[in-house]
């Protein structure tokens, strides 16, 4: 795990109401009870600092990039500001960062752009506990005959079969693509030790980072991942995708892109025009991380340094908010929790839950806690293996609480509440 150990003083400063005073839209009510946003996993809100530098772009640097003139010059100066941004957040150099629509559409463009060096035979390895976005994409590669294979969980706490992972990496395959975290479950993948699986046999490492971002800090260097991609809008920023990958990889790999546009790493990568405002959103929220960390540790004086100090504040947070959803989840009837519940492995998890109660659809779950002003998800996220492999497919899924920094213990309180009420009907 790359969250390091919590200071002391860091889990006592972490205060959570200047948090939300941050996010204007916490203040919101849904069906005339306060909203309690528990919907994290599908998009976080977003501070006011990210909305200041989206509407900061309109009014003083609305251009197309690389012109002769004021507004574009600091456009251009905006996005490699925020590639240095994002590049902390990594901790990788900005011209191993690459923006796009969202991360599905990356890996698309990655897969298709790796695929044009593969022949029939030539194996990736994707995994049952993984959003379709890092399964489809691969697997649209087979039309080229490479071959896919699928690593199994183990169904009892939905955690990666390592064993079965070891016996599907052989010497024709040619990528590894693994989750950080489930974003339906929680479980966190040890991503480090796959990595060294994946190059032993000569293999490249992509890792979705998408639901692991909002919950601990990523450093591609100890992971040594060859790409990684992550979505802003899931760790407080807006809509957009972002990718890493190591520059010999973004140099030697060639992107589809149309002639004029440049060869040069990482732009040659983002295809058309970005959706440039909401790049300048995606720094602002790099800095709003940052500067959770900067008052949870006045020692930070980098970047860098803050967003480790944010992420240890509040994985220790979170990790508070899990233990008491779950105790809560334990004395409500019917209720079937998927994935590690043991607090003794939460190093193996983050803050997000999947659970069924009885035989009741998830939506009408969903419904009834959306009504008391509780917003949660149901359904299979996008993680279609995980949901056919665990046989709630056919039934709806199941029901999603997602616990970020933001999140308040009242609000799982209510929500336990409102479970308890629901099973008594
Ligand atoms: C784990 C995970 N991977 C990938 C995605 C897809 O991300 P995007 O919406 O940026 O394409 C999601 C979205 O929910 C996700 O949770």
């Amino acid at each position: 795990m790359s969250t390091p150990a919590v200071k002391e003083t860091e889990s006592k400063t972490f205060d959570v109401e200047w948090v939300r005073e941050q996010f204007p839209s916490l203040k919101l009510q849904g069906n005339g009870h306060a909203a309690a946003f528990l919907d994290g996993p599908a998009g976080t809100q977003v501070p006011k600092q990210v909305m200041e530098a989206v509407e900061n772009y309109f009014a003083n640097a609305n251009a197309n990039t690389c012109g002769a003139f004021e507004t574009s010059r600091r456009n251009d100066a905006m996005i490699a500001a925020t590639r240095g941004a994002m590049a902390d957040f990594f901790n990788c150099d900005a011209n191993e960062v690459v923006f796009g629509q969202n991360m599905t559409t990356i890996t698309f463009a990655l897969a298709r752009a790796i695929g044009r060096e593969l022949k029939a035979g030539d194996e990736i390895v994707v995994t049952t506990l993984d959003h379709d976005a890092n399964v489809a994409p691969w697997r649209a590669l087979e039309e080229k005959g490479v071959v896919i294979r699928q690593v199994d969980i183990r169904e009892e706490d939905c955690t990666l079969d390592l064993e079965d992972l070891q016996r599907k990496i052989t010497p024709k395959t040619k990528m590894v693509a693994v989750g950080y975290a489930s974003n339906m479950v929680g479980t966190i993948n040890p991503v480090a030790e796959i990595t060294k699986l994946a190059h032993a046999a000569g293999a490249l490492m992509f890792v979705d980072a998408v639901h692991y971002a909002p919950h601990g800090l990523i450093d591609v260097k100890a992971v040594d991942c060859d790409f990684l991609a992550c979505s802003p809008y899931k760790f407080f920023g807006p809509h957009m995708g972002t990718l890493y990958g190591k520059r010999g990889h973004l140099q030697r790999f060639k992107p589809y892109k149309v002639r004029p546009a440049t060869d040069a790493i990482p732009d040659c990568w983002e295809t058309g025009t970005q959706v440039q405002e909401l790049i300048a959103g995606i720094g602002a929220a790099v800095d709003y991380v940052a500067g959770v960390g900067k008052r949870c540790d006045s020692n930070a004086k980098t970047r860098r340094e803050a967003l480790a100090a944010a992420y240890r504040a509040t994985v220790s947070y979170e990790r508070d908010l899990l233990k008491r959803l779950l105790d809560g989840l334990q004395t409500i009837r019917g209720v079937k929790v998927y994935g590690i519940t043991d607090p003794k492995r939460f190093g193996e998890r983050c803050s997000t839950i999947s659970l069924r109660m009885g035989e009741h659809h998830p939506t009408q779950i969903a419904k009834f806690l959306g009504a008391r002003g509780i917003f949660t998800w149901d359904g299979n996220f996008y993680a279609m293996n995980l949901s056919e492999r665990l046989g709630v497919e056919p039934k709806g899924g199941v029901l999603r609480i997602g616990v970020v920094h933001y999140n308040t213990a009242d609000e799982v309180d209510r929500l336990l509440n409102a479970l308890h009420e629901f099973a008594r009907k």
